[in-house]
């Protein structure tokens, strides 16, 4: 672990609201990450940004007669806001579309240019005689030449998945007449070039996921393509050069850049030389599998085109995609559930315990289920951890008037119990640097599930000797999970904080205070429940409201 990190996660397209599918594969991921970082004493910061450019947004913004500049605005905040709402910590939230993103994408350009690694070359593109416009991507829909779906994109099969090379009888998406062809200059990037050393970089670089890793040799040895980075359309960065007039960077040579015009820029209103940072510090790109191509390949090979500017990263975490109810995603058939309406049924904490906890350091595909939320909520959530915690403290304020004893002599079991609490920090804290959030998790509510059976049989009600040492053993445990599980849950380790009768803020402490961080003497809090139980009736009505509405 450097002392110092920049984390990322991929950012979400200012197109729509953002939903729990995003949330699952990199956002919240990326934010727990990012505060056991912190915690741990590194100067971590997570920098994100809207990605404003494309033909999806182009197109959808002339649907709501907006421009684009408009529509993407509206999303930009909108997508923060709902982030928030999750306690999703970023320290900068900016956009791809930024002057500081349009001036950095073109240099980057211009020093490729020169190091020979763009080419210009004539291709053949879809024209609209009618909309006298170049259409690409979206902007044609026809048949899939593999399996015949119809009504689909010319830069996708959402059927088959695949990408056709040309689509059958394509139709221009904005006025259904059928293009005719013409020829337009685009800009390549040499791809092609960089298989022999993005190989010796996917092996050398231990931090990288190894399934991962194994199907990424697998492109390069298959044979890579160079890369059109041009698009003819008005919405997107210039490309910087007299003849390209009128032509912008394709959204995919732009966005990843934002990565680091980004965190450049928000480094340098804190005074930070933001390049140095870059190259002194961890890099984590959080990623879902659907972009992993262009995370594994076209990113590093852009930089390696660039010299020694920027460092390659270090971790690129790429988790599996979210199915609801073992179905996949859908907005158009309402198979989905948004961020902000989830927020408003249950308390973030609750979503941020779930989709943690289902979610392994892996591309395997995750599945919300409505009935797992409900029992995993309140067995482990609440009946567990939530359950320990008032336990613990309510009986420490009712039987010893909030004070914390002396513990006396250790019995065998507050012996056990003193060795795990210093464990606790370790056996975690190794989890999450090796990105296995699921599993450190898991670690936590065992702790907290072994308290509450020492609580059991130590019987402090019958107040017998060893009553002292349990209260004085169990509030610690109950200190040791508050900084434990606040990567996780932000809001109740700060509660739970706040009943143990601490000052500021849970987040102001260090990793290291995982152990005895309460001296016999001191006096709690007030306390009350943690957590509300979650009802079936409730359960059974959010599940009504997926799907067609009647
Ligand atoms: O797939 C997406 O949602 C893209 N908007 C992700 C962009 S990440 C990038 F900037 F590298
Ligand atoms: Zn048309």
């Amino acid at each position: 672990m450097r002392k110092k990190a920049i984390i990322t996660s991929a950012l979400p397209y200012a197109n729509g609201e953002i939903h729990l599918g995003h949330v699952a594969s990199t956002y919240l991921p990326a934010d727990v990450t990012t505060r056991f970082l912190k915690l741990n004493g590194v100067e971590a910061y997570y920098v994100c940004a809207s990605d404003d450019f494309g033909t999806p947004i182009l197109i959808q913004s002339e649907r709501e007669n907006k421009t684009p500049a408009e529509y993407v605005e509206y999303w930009n905040r909108r997508d923060y806001e709902d982030f928030e709402a999750l306690g999703i910590g970023f320290d900068y939230f900016y956009k791809t579309s930024s002057p500081e993103n349009k001036k950095f994408v073109q240099d980057v350009f211009s020093k490729l240019d020169a190091a020979g690694h763009i080419y210009k070359q004539e291709i053949i593109q879809f024209y609209c005689n009618n909309d006298k416009k170049f259409l690409p991507d979206r902007y044609v829909k026809g048949s899939c030449p593999y399996c015949m779906a119809q009504d689909q994109y010319s830069d996708l099969c959402e059927i088959c998945g695949r990408v056709p090379e040309e689509i059958t009888d394509p139709r221009c998406s904005l006025c259904g007449q059928a293009p005719t062809k013409e020829k337009t200059d685009h800009y390549f990037f040499r791809l092609k070039d960089f298989g022999e050393q993005l190989s010796e970089w996917l092996e050398k670089n231990d931090g990288l996921q190894r399934d991962v890793k194994k199907y990424v040799q697998n492109w390069i040895k298959e044979g890579l393509i160079d890369w059109d980075v041009t698009r003819d359309i008005s919405w997107g960065v210039p490309i910087p050069l007299e003849e390209a007039r009128g032509k912008v960077f394709y959204g995919w040579f732009d966005n990843h850049l934002a990565y680091i015009s980004t965190a450049v820029k928000f480094l340098e209103t804190k005074g930070i030389d933001g390049k140095e940072f870059w190259n002194s510090a961890d890099i984590y790109h959080f990623i879902g599998k659907d972009i992993a191509y262009h995370h594994y390949l076209f990113l590093p090979a852009m930089r390696m085109g660039l010299g020694k500017e920027y460092k390659l990263p270090d971790y690129i975490p790429t988790r599996g995609h979210l199915t609801l109810q073992a179905k996949k995603l859908s907005k158009s058939k309402n198979w989905y559930i948004g961020l902000k309406e989830f927020l408003e049924y249950y308390p973030a904490d609750y979503l941020r315990y779930y989709l943690v906890s289902i979610n392994p350091y892996s591309q395997d595909d995750l599945n919300f289920d409505w009935d797992d939320f409900a029992t995993r909520i309140n067995s482990e959530l609440i009946g567990n951890l939530g359950n320990f915690v008032n336990r613990a403290l309510g009986f420490t304020k009712k039987s010893f008037d909030g004070v914390i004893s002396d513990p006396g002599d250790p019995d065998k079991l507050d012996a056990e119990a003193e060795s795990r609490i210093k464990s606790l920090g370790s056996d975690a804290g190794a989890l999450l640097e090796q990105n296995h959030l699921d599993r450190a998790l898991k670690k936590i509510m065992e702790f907290s599930s072994y308290f509450n059976q020492y609580f059991q049989h130590k019987e402090p009600w019958k107040n017998g000797a060893g009553a002292a040492g349990c209260v004085y053993h169990s509030v610690n445990a109950v200190y040791c999970i508050a900084v434990a599980v606040s990567p996780f849950l932000p809001e109740a380790a700060q509660k739970i904080w706040g009943q143990l009768g601490l000052d500021g803020d849970v987040s102001g402490s260090s990793w290291d205070d995982i152990a005895y961080g309460i001296a016999s003497g001191h006096k709690l809090g007030e306390s009350s429940p943690l957590f509300a139980r979650v009802e079936g009736s409730d359960i059974a009505k959010y599940k009504r409201l997926l799907g067609p509405q009647k």
